[in-house]
């Protein structure tokens, strides 16, 4: 018998690994410094509040009074004379409850001994997910599929992430109205940031830094004391959600168009948690628990802690809290592409993993004979490269050696095979003496994020016979021109799944199918620093921009928001699980080919849920979805308790300390279904699920469902007809999957589609058969 990986649950290597990394951190300290009771690191401590004394004013008092009432040990002699007694960080009151506080392993211990102590854990690490940052160029999916409407007018969306560059025109409040009464949020002042540079559309800026600072106290100084953003990366991403209208914009003229967010008339609040000198979980921690406290109705959080279980998982904490106070968290699936699993497999947030957008950046090349090619290009000026005499020499037509590329000194533009890698080859290209190049390849990687450095195009090896042709034939005759800066929208397949973006099932939570839905994440074009350069020619010149086009699922992530965001103006009622049931269960599987969607990263192999979820979000689809999967913070508690954590840790996470498992359910009502099977055992696997369906849809209705079946399973719904009386009446039914598949082909999937009487919605959720996490 296949026996079936039981939902969720938790691997007890993850939590018997901590202590030994803890002991090896104690170990080399021991050798380093011959003393370790002195050396205190940030831990994250959380508390049970059924425990404050009843006499204590606030949460923070609570928590300083137990920082303070820990009796200093072996604090004589700390070296650097940081740090002689415990510091208290931040306390965390709204989607968290507790601290962060720098403590020894001793004062830990005292924490612990605390009334109302639920767990502690030292701060970790967050990862930003942008493939190649700062070397991608390209504009943002601006037309078709987002709406140009008022949607997000009332709707603040807090973004998570290195800060925000109040200036650039992206922030600008042209358009905006009055503020909305319920916002409760500031506008910090802080080095080169005062509060007039907040305004309508960018309505709240805030920092933490005190992990970080207490993660390096020698530190001093922070490059940027203030919200400003240093990086890009945040003024990228909250432009992205909810950035104003920018005429002109382009990434040094490609992609030349209107700049806008998915939300346009959404507000932003930044929170800057994410420093040049270090990411960690206490500072994220402190920036969720503030923008729900400070009223923010989205959040957009595009970083994850990889290797952490829910329970100590920053983000799956703070975001559990946001869930109960009806804010709903969109988040990166994480860049790991096939090598590791996805990060934020969250089950109360949105899981988003990135795709390419239907648009081309193309330099045309004109050969003597008059062929044109339009190949890739981003080559960020306006070089002109005309009848340049063009060489195809097979001598050094691999173009891995400069040395070697001197012999066709004598020619301008070179043919470069499809031998050796396009980077390796444009540098030695920018260190011959030829103009320009042309790089033959079918690499779908070129196309996502490579930087181009140098005048050349790139392309097909179908195109290339022709070149090669006329190259050989015309012989020193031969010429060619290059056309830059061109951009085509409309013309490529898309969307495709990107090499980068992380594959499910989510080892945080096997049985709740991830990531959830795709959005554009490769060569998005979005607001940029002036500070730090959008592009490099050559080895040594760095151009800046006010946009910048980079690639990663943290750009899919504010897509996502951006559309949560208006969701949420449309349906101010919806909860954030029915948010994101509308988005998923509206999400197109297909592609602008009407076939279904590839997966760059599998040699355009069919792309399966496990790598894009439900498929590309479809905003104006997601208004109107017929059916919803509603789930209650009730059913996150009583799947966190089929999970075999301790109580402490469910704690951790649900802030109440009423018996959390009175009950306990694997089967979360969710918009998507995975079955797991442990590899190498015969026989066959059945799972049930049930489901609630609640109608948004006007009036009676019925739907029927249709059901395609993942190859070797055997799937059946009952009842496979729903009759609805009236609106938001639910009905529910139960769907199985009789699996006796083979071995080779491990991932099987299908779908399950209502669809309605009238033929007015179909609300469709994929199916996905896979092997257990610890099998990959
Ligand atoms: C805030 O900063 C802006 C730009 O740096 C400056 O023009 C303005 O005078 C400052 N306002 C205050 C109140 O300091
Ligand atoms: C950062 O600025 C705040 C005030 O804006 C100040 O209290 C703090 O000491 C500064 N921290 C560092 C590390 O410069
Ligand atoms: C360059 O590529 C050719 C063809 O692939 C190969 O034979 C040669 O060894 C390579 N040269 C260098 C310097 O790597
Ligand atoms: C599952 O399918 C197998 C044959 O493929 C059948 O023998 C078995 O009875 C089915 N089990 C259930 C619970 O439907």
């Amino acid at each position: 018998m296949v026996s079936l990986q039981k939902f969720c649950k938790e691997k007890m290597e993850l939590s018997k690994r901590v202590p030994l990394m803890l002991l090896f951190g104690w170990f080399l300290f021991a050798l380093h410094a011959g003393s370790i009771s002195a050396e205190r690191s940030t831990y994250i401590v959380h508390m049970d509040t059924t425990f404050m004394p009843k006499a204590l004013a606030s949460h923070h008092h609570w928590y300083s009074s137990i920082v303070d009432s820990i009796k200093p040990i072996g604090s004589t002699s700390s070296s650097d004379g940081h740090h002689s007694k415990p510091i208290l960080l931040y306390t965390y009151s709204n989607a968290v409850h507790g601290f962060s506080a720098v403590l020894s392993q001793d004062e830990l211990q005292a924490v612990k001994r605390s009334p109302g102590f639920l767990s502690a854990y030292s701060d970790s690490l967050a990862t930003l997910d942008t493939t190649h940052t700062f070397e991608f160029l390209s504009l943002s999916s601006t037309t078709g599929l987002w709406p140009a409407s008022k949607y997000g007018k009332d709707v603040i969306v807090g973004v998570i992430d290195t800060g925000v560059w109040p200036e650039s025109p992206s922030f600008r409040d042209d358009g905006m109205t009055k503020i909305p009464l319920k916002w409760k949020g500031t506008c910090e002042v802080g080095q080169e940031f005062n509060s007039s540079l907040c305004n309508s559309k960018l309505i709240g800026a805030r920092s933490f830094s005190k992990g970080v600072i207490a993660a390096n106290p020698n530190l001093g100084f922070l490059t940027m004391n203030s919200t400003r953003d240093t990086f890009g990366h945040g003024t990228h991403t909250s432009s992205t959600v909810a950035g104003n209208y920018v005429e002109g914009a382009s990434f040094f003229g490609y992609a030349l168009g209107t700049a806008r967010g998915v939300a346009p008339r959404a507000r932003l609040a930044i929170y800057k948690v994410i420093w040049d000198e270090g990411r960690y979980a206490s500072d994220v921690l402190a920036g969720i628990d503030q923008a729900v406290a400070d009223g923010v109705d989205i959040i957009s959080i595009s970083m994850g802690f990889s290797f952490d279980p829910l329970y100590r998982d920053p983000i799956a904490i703070a975001s559990f809290g946001a869930m109960e106070r009806g804010v709903l968290v969109s988040s990166s699936a994480g860049n790991a592409g096939l090598r590791r699993r996805l990060h934020n497999g969250i089950p109360w947030i949105l899981t988003v993993a990135a795709g390419s957008i239907d648009r081309w950046f193309a330099g045309i090349l004109t050969l003597g004979n008059g062929l044109t090619v339009t190949g890739w290009s981003m080559f960020p000026a306006r070089a002109v490269v005309e009848n340049a005499q063009l060489v195809y020499n097979k001598t050094i037509s691999a173009c891995n050696s400069t040395q070697q590329l001197s012999i066709g000194a004598s020619y301008e533009i070179i043919v470069c095979d499809d031998t050796w890698p396009f980077n390796e080859q444009i540098t030695n290209i920018a260190a011959s003496s030829f103009r320009a190049g042309i790089f033959i390849s079918d690499n779908p990687r070129i196309f996502e994020s490579e930087s181009f450095i140098y005048p050349g195009v790139v392309i097909s090896s179908t195109d290339a016979r022709e070149v090669i042709n006329y190259a050989l034939t015309a012989g020193i005759e031969a010429t060619a021109s290059i056309e830059f800066q061109q951009t085509f929208v409309g013309t490529n397949t898309a969307p495709v799944v990107s090499s980068y973006t992380a594959r499910g099932p989510s080892p945080k939570c096997p049985g709740v199918l991830k990531p959830d839905v795709m959005a554009p994440g490769t060569l998005v074009l979005a607001a940029w620093v002036p500070n730090r350069y959008a592009a490099r020619i050559g080895s040594n010149m760095f151009l800046a921009s006010d946009f910048n086009a980079i690639s990663g699922t943290s750009m899919a992530c504010p897509h996502a928001a951006g559309i949560a965001a208006l969701l949420k103006g449309a349906h101010p009622e919806w909860s954030p699980a029915a948010i994101r049931s509308a988005m998923m269960t509206t999400a197109n599987p297909f592609d602008n080919t009407q076939n279904p969607i590839k997966d760059n990263a599998l040699d355009f192999k069919i792309a399966t849920p496990l790598a894009m979820g439900a498929g590309q979000v479809d905003p104006n689809r997601a208004l109107d979805p017929g059916l919803i999967y509603d789930v209650t913070p009730q059913d996150y508690v009583n799947l966190l308790c089929s999970m075999n954590f301790p109580r402490n840790q469910i704690l951790t996470i649900t802030r109440s300390s009423k018996n959390p498992c009175l009950t306990s359910s694997s089967d979360l009502n969710y918009p998507s279904f995975i079955a797991l099977y442990t590899h190498g055992a015969m026989g066959i696997l059945v799972q049930k699920f049930q489901r609630t369906v609640t109608n948004v849809g006007k009036g009676p209705t019925t739907y029927k469902a249709e059901v395609m079946a993942p190859k070797g399973s055997v799937v059946t719904v009952s009842p496979d007809k729903l009759v609805f009386g009236q609106m938001y009446e639910k009905q529910s039914y139960t769907l199985t999957i009789n699996y006796s598949g083979d071995e080779n082909e491990p991932v099987t999937f299908g779908s399950i589609i209502w669809v309605e009487d009238n033929g007015k919605h179909r609300v469709r959720s994929p199916i996905v058969v896979s092997p257990t996490v610890e099998l990959w």
